[in-house]
């Protein structure tokens, strides 16, 4: 499978970086290549979260390179593409139907093609626009994943804490991962705990 990450100006960096280093390593065990995009300003932010210039062993496309086989329906093998972090402003893109960019192009690919989308969308508080544009999106057919981790797995450190969003990405994509303690229920409580019949 050949898998499209768009990374946008929203904040959450780290949620790429730890996809896209899981896809470095583990991808090609599982017959899987990457193709990645940065919008201008996911480049950015990047830079102010994290740091160094993003480095990967994928094909990286400029912003606004319409010529990346996969602005094309006809391409093969693209069969899924995530946007990690999703900016407000991508969502707004992709939910109207604007190629005005490589992301938003590639996201209009997925969807007219009926091939899994996955938007990591971060903004807080939500105005309507978006959320009317959040479930434009989810009634186009994209997969809304905010990035809201969660702490039932007691997560020890930030990294845990974002292995916690990227781990529910990758099983959304359908690929094999470890990345989190899996929920597997409580004990039976005792028949002193339990509430009367
Ligand atoms: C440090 C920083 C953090 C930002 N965080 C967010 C965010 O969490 N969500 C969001 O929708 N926009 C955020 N923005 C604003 C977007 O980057 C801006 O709207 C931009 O136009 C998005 O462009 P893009 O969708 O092409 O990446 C942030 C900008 C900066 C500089």
């Amino acid at each position: 499978m050949r898998l499209v990450v768009g990374v946008s100006g929203a904040s959450g960096a780290p949620y790429a970086r730890r996809l896209l280093d899981f896809l470095a390593s583990e991808g090609p065990k599982h017959g899987i290549s990457v193709d990645l995009v940065f919008s201008e300003t996911g480049r950015q932010v990047w830079k102010q979260e994290i740091g160094s210039e993003p480095s990967y062993p994928f094909p990286v496309w400029k912003p606004k390179d319409f010529s990346a086989p996969f602005s094309s329906g006809s391409a093969l093998g693209y069969e899924g593409m995530v946007v990690v972090p999703c900016s407000a402003g991508c969502l707004s893109r992709i939910a109207h139907g604007l190629s005005t960019d490589l992301i938003g192009r590639a996201a209009d690919v997925m969807l007219k093609e009926r091939r899994k989308l996955v938007l990591v969308f971060r903004e807080t508080p939500l105005s309507l626009p978006h959320a009317r544009e959040l479930v434009q999106a989810v009634e186009a057919g994209a997969f809304v994943m905010p990035a809201t981790p969660s702490f039932y797995s007691n997560p020890k450190d930030i990294g845990e804490l974002v292995d916690t969003v990227v781990a529910r990405i990758l099983d959304r994509l359908g690929i094999p991962n470890d990345l989190m303690r899996r929920w597997e229920g409580l004990a039976p409580r005792s028949r002193a705990e339990a509430p009367e019949d």
